[in-house]
C-alpha cells in the first residue's frame, strides 16, 4: 500500500510587491533582483492578514479536488516554520480553522524543505498502515521574518501555502521514494531567531531587529544549495531504480533561478524538464514546491504515469527529494 496525491490546492496573500516596489524602499534594483534572483515580484501578508486562513483556503481547494470533506482526513501534517506561536503547532491552528476534531496534527521543521519532509513522513506512515487520508500542507511567511533595511534578504522571500490530499493505494502510481538529509553543521547559512511569529507584516508598525532577522550567509549557501539539489535528485532516482533521463518533470524549490539552472546543468537535464515560477512568487520557503506542483498540474504539464521529482533545500540545513508516479 502506497500513498498517492489526489488533490493540490494554493492560495497567496493579497498583496503584491514589484520589484519597483521594492525599490522605493531599499537601495535595489529591478535589473540586479532580476538578473541574480530570476525573481519580479512576491506577494506578502501584511497586518490584519493570517497565514494559517490562506493554509485553509488552499487546504479547501485541495480537498475539493479530491472529493473529500475535511471531517474525512485522518491526519494533518504541515511543513512550515512560521507559526505565531511555540506551541500549538501550525497544523493545530489549521486543524481548527477546517472544523476538524480528533485527528492527529503536527508540524514538521524544515524550512524551505518542509514539504519534502512531511510528504516523506505522510508517505512513510501510509505505508505502514497508520492513516488512510492526509493533508499535507506547506506554508509559510518569510517575509515577516526579514529586516527590511536588509536588501541582501528583504528581497528574496514571500509568502503562501500549498496544499495536498493524499490517500493509500496500492499500485504502481503515487509517491515511490523519497531522501531526507541535513548537515546541522551548517546551521549558520541561513537562520532566523524565535520571535514574534509573523506578526512583523512588510507593512507593520512593529520591526524585527536586525538581530532578530532571517542571517544568510547567500553566495556560500548558493554554491552548498547546488552541490545538495543535484546529490538528493540523484539519490533518490538511484534509491527507486529510475534513470534522470526518464523524469518528466523536476519541481525543485524556489528559491532562484540561477540554483535551479546550476542544478539542471549538473544533472544534463534538459531545461523545458524544469519547473520555474520564482519570477512570480520569490521564495516562498515550504509552500514553494506544492505551489509550482498545483501551477504544474492546471498548465497540464504533469500527465497521468508520468514520474515527476520533488527537491528542495534550506535553513537548518536541510535537503530532500521525493519520487512520484503520477
Ligand atoms: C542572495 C543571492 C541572490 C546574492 O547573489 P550574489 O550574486 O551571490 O551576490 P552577492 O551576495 O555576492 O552580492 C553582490 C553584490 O550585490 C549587492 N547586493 C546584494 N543584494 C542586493 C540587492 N537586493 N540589490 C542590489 N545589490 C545587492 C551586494 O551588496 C554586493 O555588492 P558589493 O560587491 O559591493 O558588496 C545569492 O547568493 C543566492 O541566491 N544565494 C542563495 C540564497 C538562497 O538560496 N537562500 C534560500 C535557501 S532556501
Amino acid at each position: 500500500m502506497g500513498s498517492r496525491i489526489v488533490g493540490t490546492g494554493r492560495a497567496l496573500p493579497r498583496t503584491r510587491l514589484s520589484n519597483q516596489d521594492l525599490e522605493r524602499r531599499l537601495e535595489t534594483s529591478d535589473e540586479w533582483i532580476r538578473t541574480r534572483t530570476g525573481i519580479a515580484q512576491r506577494y506578502v501578508l501584511v497586518s490584519g492578514e493570517s497565514l494559517v486562513d490562506i493554509a485553509a483556503e488552499a487546504s479547501h481547494i485541495a480537498l475539493d479536488r479530491a472529493g473529500l470533506a475535511p471531517s474525512e482526513l485522518e491526519a494533518i501534517i504541515v511543513g512550515t516554520v512560521s507559526s505565531d506561536f511555540g506551541f500549538p503547532s501550525f497544523a493545530c491552528q489549521l486543524q481548527h480553522r477546517l472544523g476538524i476534531t480528533d485527528i492527529p496534527s503536527f508540524d514538521v521543521a524544515a524550512a524551505c524543505s518542509g514539504y519534502i519532509y512531511a510528504l516523506s513522513v505522510a508517505d512513510a506512515t501510509m505505508r505502514a498502515g497508520e492513516w488512510g487520508r492526509v493533508l499535507v500542507v506547506g506554508t509559510d511567511a518569510l517575509s515577516t521574518m526579514v529586516d527590511w533595511n536588509d536588501r541582501r534578504t528583504a528581497v528574496l522571500f514571500g509568502d503562501g501555502a500549498g496544499a495536498s490530499v493524499l490517500v493509500s493505494e496500492p499500485g504502481p502510481r503515487g509517491v515511490l521514494g523519497s531522501v531526507l538529509r541535513s548537515a546541522g553543521e551548517h546551521w549558520n547559512l541561513l537562520s532566523v531567531r524565535n520571535a514574534a511569529g509573523t506578526r512583523c507584516t512588510f507593512d507593520a508598525e512593529i520591526r524585527r531587529s536586525a538581530d532578530n532577522a532571517i542571517q544568510m550567509r547567500g553566495p556560500e549557501l548558493f554554491r552548498i544549495a547546488v552541490r545538495m539539489m543535484e546529490d538528493v535528485t540523484r539519490r533518490v532516482a538511484d534509491k527507486a531504480g529510475v534513470r534522470l533521463e526518464d523524469i518528466a518533470l523536476i519541481l525543485p524549490h524556489q528559491a532562484n533561478a540561477r540554483i535551479i539552472s546550476a542544478v539542471a546543468e549538473r544533472l544534463g537535464l534538459n531545461g523545458d524538464k524544469v519547473f520555474i515560477n520564482v519570477d512570480r512568487y520569490g521564495n516562498t520557503s515550504a509552500a514553494s514546491v506544492p505551489i509550482a506542483l498545483d501551477e504544474a498540474l492546471e498548465a497540464h504539464r504533469i500527465r497521468d504515469n508520468d514520474l515527476i521529482l520533488l527537491n528542495a533545500c534550506g535553513g537548518g540545513l536541510t535537503w530532500g527529494a521525493n519520487l512520484i508516479r503520477w
